[in-house]
């Protein structure tokens, strides 16, 4: 064995993902603009008029043996991927437009583009939503469903799932909905009993999103969470994905300012250069702004943005650079610029003998043209964790960090934000589901 590499334990070829083969079936809760960013893009591509930019499932390539070997075949070789073909999307939202027609509200993708693919997009008409407005303030949605209490609304979506399945082979489901308002765990979260008391009982501590997961999760489907929502992350939801071997991943999907945060922190952090101040101010005038125009919704988001920083530079470790640090963060609600973001970040950094020092960084996104490749490889991997058996019994899919804003890991265990080592853990796990040597960019062996 090389220095390089290190043997990966597992894999004799039973342990090994079994084959995609057959139809998978997306079910995506909430057909906004990232949701509908995703499959009008997927269309696109499948038909190609346009390249999967973003997308680390249909771009990247993944380094096997030795730098001398040269091989690095396409992640999507390497393992077995559900083909974009294969792919089938439905999806639930609280407004009856078809995803053609939300697409066009969004307007993050041209008319042009749009009209291409108008007949296909037509066709996905969202199912009626379970929604409540007191979790979501500023929205106001008719196509509702009704029942006497949120066990009836569960029993309601695990009857989509139910349907659904019959049209294809396996199924996943990813929140895209909007940004709830803050909810901390409950009594009601700690167990599975103790939740479905809680669906009976109407509970306030229940909301819309973690309806939608439990229906899947019962129904052995893996679930990601693109939003800050409490949603999967509580320990009954936990033991729910672990028993029925139903992969889990959230929370927020990391796409602007986050992801630049995530890149450049631990490069600052490499170099042990101190940072006294971070300032993040955003405008955005999507209706994902709209909803974070609201304090309650806004608190979700920004507990989920916050933590990146304080787990990238470890102030505890490194008291004299990090410990005073000053970390603000802001979303305005700008229409005018729909769903094109701009950020700017001031940060404050010092070097040598204490010196100060600026970086600015203004970043123009297109908030749902980063997301939507994202929640993409979210749902292909959560399909092949489905079908490894290392993984699909293991509840929360940390390898996916890489992809959120604000990682679920095990009870005690502190997330890994630095984009650098998620990436590394991301294709280390690749490899060591396949069998392959692990990577360690030890190297010594090159130079006896
Ligand atoms: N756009 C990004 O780059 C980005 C990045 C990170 C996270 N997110 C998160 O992803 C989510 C979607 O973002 P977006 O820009 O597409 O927002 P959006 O407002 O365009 O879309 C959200 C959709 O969810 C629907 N919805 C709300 N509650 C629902 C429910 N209970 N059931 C079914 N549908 C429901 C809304 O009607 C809307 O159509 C938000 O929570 C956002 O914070 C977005």
């Amino acid at each position: 064995m090389s220095t390089e590499q290190q043997s990966s334990k597992v894999n004799s070829g039973a342990d090994k993902p079994a084959p995609a083969t057959g139809k998978l079936g997306v079910m995506v809760v909430g057909l906004g603009a990232v949701a509908t960013t995703m499959i009008a893009g997927v269309e696109a591509v499948r038909r190609g008029l346009a390249k999967p930019i973003g997308s680390l499932t249909q771009m990247g390539t993944i380094r096997l043996g030795k730098r001398t070997e040269n091989k690095a075949p396409l992640v999507k070789e390497f393992v077995p991927l559900a083909d974009l073909n294969d792919v089938v999307f439905t999806g639930w939202d609280i407004f009856e437009d078809n995803v053609y027609e939300s697409a066009a509200h969004a307007k993050v993708l041209d008319t042009e583009t749009l009209e291409k693919l108008r007949p296909y997009l037509e066709t996905i008409k969202p199912m009626p939503a379970v929604f409540d407005q007191y979790y979501v303030k500023r929205l106001n949605g008719t196509h509702v469903k009704k029942g006497r209490n949120k066990r009836e609304l569960a029993d309601q979506v695990i009857a989509d799932i139910r349907n659904f399945k019959k049209t294809v082979d396996r199924v996943v489901m990813i929140w895209c909905g909007s940004t709830e308002i803050f909810l901390k765990p409950t009594a009601v979260h700690e167990t599975i009993e103790a939740f479905e008391k809680g669906l009976e009982n109407d509970d306030i501590g229940i909301a819309p999103s973690q309806i939608y997961a439990y229906a899947a999760l019962s129904e052995g489907v893996p679930f990601a969470n693109g939003a800050p929502n409490l949603t999967v992350d509580t320990k009954a939801l936990i033991e729910l994905s672990k028993k029925n071997a139903a992969p889990i991943c959230g929370k927020d999907f990391k796409t602007g300012q986050t992801l630049m945060k995530t890149v450049l922190a631990p490069g600052l952090k490499a170099r042990h250069l101190g940072v006294s101040g971070w300032f993040s101010t955003n405008i955005l005038g999507n209706r994902d702004g709209e909803v974070l125009d609201d304090p309650q919704s806004f608190k979700t988001k920004e507990e989920s943005k916050l933590g990146s920083l304080e787990y990238i530079l470890q102030p505890e470790l490194y008291p004299d650079l990090y410990k005073d640090i000053y970390h603000k963060i802001r979303i305005n609600y700008y229409p005018p610029r729909g769903d094109d973001k701009e950020a700017w970040d001031n940060i404050d950094i010092f070097g040598w003998l204490g010196y100060p020092m600026q970086i600015k960084v203004n970043f123009l996104c297109r908030d749902s043209i980063l997301a939507a490749p994202i929640a993409l490889d979210l749902v292909l991997f959560l399909d092949l964790a489905k079908r490894t058996p290392e993984l699909r019994s293991r509840g929360i899919q940390e390898w996916l960090s890489f992809y959120l804003k604000s990682p679920q890991t095990a009870e005690g265990l502190y997330p890994e934000h630095d984009l650098f080592i998620q990436s590394m853990k991301l294709k280390n796990t690749l490899r060591h589901i396949m069998g392959a040597d692990l990577i360690t960019h030890l190297g010594l062996e090159y130079y006896d």
